[in-house]
């Protein structure tokens, strides 16, 4: 048997012999995030260096673990902390978690980022839905012979974010008062932030929002037949009159700062899933 569809069913069976219940919503928690695991009703929680074929995280505001439980009535499995390419991880170990997700049983999949901020009408502290995302300057994880077990090898990407999970988030979000953008999300490997000139060219290529991650999680996603819906924190613009200097530490403050928004945000559309 091939390797990949090995190594996901042994994990998934140590995490089946440690976890009985079927979880139907996958989360991840984005750099700065991490707090709205205070929100699950956590069943058991493992460290990534403890289960089989994990990845390890190694990057600050990042938790490393992986989280069962109940949200808002409904059972989740929760990433609290992700895996990075800039990191020094393959695609393939990027996505594993997620593809791990449908192995699960999970159907949807609820995705957090930080990002900076493109589009000029946008403010730290913004949460922007992603309608859509731009894959080209990301190392795609399809890349390679396709497991048929896990998906087509055409993958089509016209409705990378579910329409549906989206007007859901922009209804939920306009009855808790919550100011939410829409658009584009621009994927870059990272680990620099972009120089002016990137960030002007990444607007005018289409993108409202850039950041490090997401966007090879969806692609897995979508390819095994999951849904997503996907939020980015802006916590940094790239577009603005003044010095540009963009900090780590500026990117988790801000994050943390919007995070009980995107808890709120996250909480009600997982009791509105079927
Ligand atoms: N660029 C890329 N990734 C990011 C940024 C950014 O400005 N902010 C947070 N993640």
């Amino acid at each position: 048997m091939n390797n990949i569809i090995r190594q996901l069913e042994e994990t998934t069976a140590w995490l089946r012999a440690r976890y009985t219940q079927t979880p139907t919503v996958g989360i991840v928690l984005g750099s700065g995030l991490g707090n709205f695991a205070t929100h699950i009703k956590a069943e058991l929680e493992i460290p990534y260096e403890e289960i089989p074929h994990f990845p390890v995280s190694t990057v600050e505001g990042h938790h490393g673990r992986l989280i069962f439980g109940e949200v808002n009535g409904k059972k989740v499995v929760a990433m609290a902390g992700r895996f990075h390419f800039y990191e020094g991880y393959t695609p393939e170990q990027v996505v594993f978690p997620i593809r791990l997700m449908k192995f699960l049983g999970v159907q949807q999949v609820l995705i957090s980022n930080a990002a900076g901020g493109v589009n000029p009408a946008f403010a730290v502290g913004d949460l922007m839905v992603i309608t859509d995302h731009i894959s080209f300057a990301i190392i795609n994880p399809l890349l390679g012979k396709n497991e048929k077990e896990l998906g087509p090898r055409f993958p089509d990407m016209s409705e990378p974010y579910n329409k549906g999970l989206v007007k859901q988030l922009k209804e939920i979000a306009a009855a808790n008062n919550i100011k939410l953008q829409q658009g584009v999300y621009f994927g870059v490997t990272g680990p620099t932030f972009e120089t002016r000139a990137e960030y002007l060219l990444i607007h005018r290529l289409g993108g409202d929002a850039v950041g490090m991650s997401t966007v090879q999680e969806v692609i897995a996603a979508i390819h095994t037949g999951m849904q997503v819906v996907a939020v980015s924190v802006i916590t940094d613009l790239g577009i603005r009159e003044e010095d540009n200097v963009i900090t780590h530490e500026e990117v988790l403050e801000a994050a943390a700062a919007a995070e009980p928004k995107l808890t709120t945000l996250f909480t009600e559309l997982i009791g509105k899933l079927p």
